[in-house]
């Protein structure tokens, strides 16, 4: 049998736990993947594009788990009353290709977003950062922000959104969780001013400029989240000139990231190289970072992984007749039991 888990399931382990507690073992469970990179067979995930988004399926493997995510991204989604982007995935065994869990991951894909910016910042910020700019302030902008204020020590937030009524929300929902100092803004530009770490979390298909050369102030580090697929970007391209830039995965980064406006030899570094201590991360004070995030499939298994075992600890989850439960496995068919019609007599 297959183990269900439903966001109501997740819900209620981040009930159990708390969200920061979640994310931070959210956080602890990709560096750990991470850290131990050649031991997956990667590929760059398989996009459907259509004109109004994306569909995407995210596979990835080590020698005893398989898993993938299906996810969408669909910036007009909301009038028709749909989030812009929604994912479910699934675990398997690879020694006998059986499917272990499959798991919602809309909920769970906001919560691995943030643990793995939280984590580039980690190694990429300034020590010492405590001032963030969150410019895009829809579905994945509360996670965004509370990771960085539990796991970096964030303590002020300066938002803008093109949609007043979205930065009102995120502000009621921040102000209630209490413990950071809000500046609402005008402009891009405004909440870049001063910020020690900029956030673009925007959903727009098309190459939008978000964050210009002109706003970057020294030492400053990107987290540039939205900019996750062919023609739709938000970093000026004079941004990145200028900046160290750190990737998940380059294969896919080169097509999907802002990094797609560059030469195909632009110099960028795997971020798994910095956790492992192979390369450098952050060399100066003065150095401006980008972490170029689109997504990649190793966080999906780290977090399927680890929402599987917190389901399992607090009981949580069904299990589901996915795959056909046979006493003689040779015999499928008598998982029909009574459906299938009786031959005809021959004529
Ligand atoms: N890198 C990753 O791992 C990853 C994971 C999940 C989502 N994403 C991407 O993150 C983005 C945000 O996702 P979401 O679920 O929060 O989407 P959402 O549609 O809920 O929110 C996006 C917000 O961006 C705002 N926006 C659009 N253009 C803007 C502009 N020029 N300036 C300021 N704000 C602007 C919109 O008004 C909206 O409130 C999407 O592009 C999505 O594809 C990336």
């Amino acid at each position: 049998m297959t183990t269900l888990l439903t966001t109501h399931d997740i819900a209620r382990i981040v009930a159990a736990h708390g969200l920061p507690e979640v994310l931070r073992r959210v956080e602890a469970a990709i560096t750990t993947e991470f850290r131990r990179w050649n031991d997956f067979d990667k590929v760059p995930r398989v996009a459907a594009h259509s004109r109004q988004g994306v569909i995407e399926l995210m596979p990835v493997a080590d020698a005893s788990h398989y898993s993938f995510k299906y996810v969408n991204g669909h910036p007009g989604n909301h009038r028709v009353g749909l989030p812009t982007v929604m994912a479910f995935g699934v675990l398997a065994d690879v020694a006998t290709g059986k499917p272990q869990l499959l798991s919602e991951l809309t909920l769970t894909t906001a919560m691995r977003t943030a643990a793995t910016s939280v984590m580039a910042a980690r190694a990429l910020a300034r020590p010492g950062a405590r001032t963030m700019a969150l410019i895009g302030n829809g579905a994945q902008s509360e996670f965004q922000a509370l990771a960085f204020a539990h796991g970096l020590g964030i303590t002020t937030m300066r938002l803008f959104d093109i949609d007043p009524g979205a930065t009102a929300r995120l502000a009621r929902h921040l102000r209630a969780a209490g413990g950071l100092q809000l500046v609402l803004c005008a402009s891009a530009a405004e909440a870049a001013r001063g910020a020690d770490i900029v956030t673009t979390v925007t959903a727009d298909k098309r190459n939008a400029t978000i964050v210009t050369p002109g706003m970057i102030e020294p030492g400053m580090h990107l987290n540039a989240v939205g900019g996750d697929c062919p023609g739709k970007t938000e970093l000026h391209p004079g941004v990145l000139a200028n900046a160290s830039v750190f990737v998940e995965y380059e294969p896919q980064t080169r097509v999907e990231g802002d990094l797609q406006q560059m030469a195909a030899d632009f110099p960028v570094t795997e971020l798994w190289r910095v956790l492992a201590g192979q390369a450098p991360g952050r060399r100066s004070a003065d150095e401006v970072t980008v972490f170029d995030s689109v997504g990649f499939a190793l966080e999906d298994f780290a977090a399927l992984r680890l929402v599987g075992a917190l389901a399992r600890e607090l009981g949580l989850g069904q299990t589901v007749g996915l795959i056909p439960d046979l006493a003689d496995p040779k015999d499928l068919y008598s998982q029909l039991a009574g459906a299938a019609p009786a031959l005809r007599a021959a004529a």
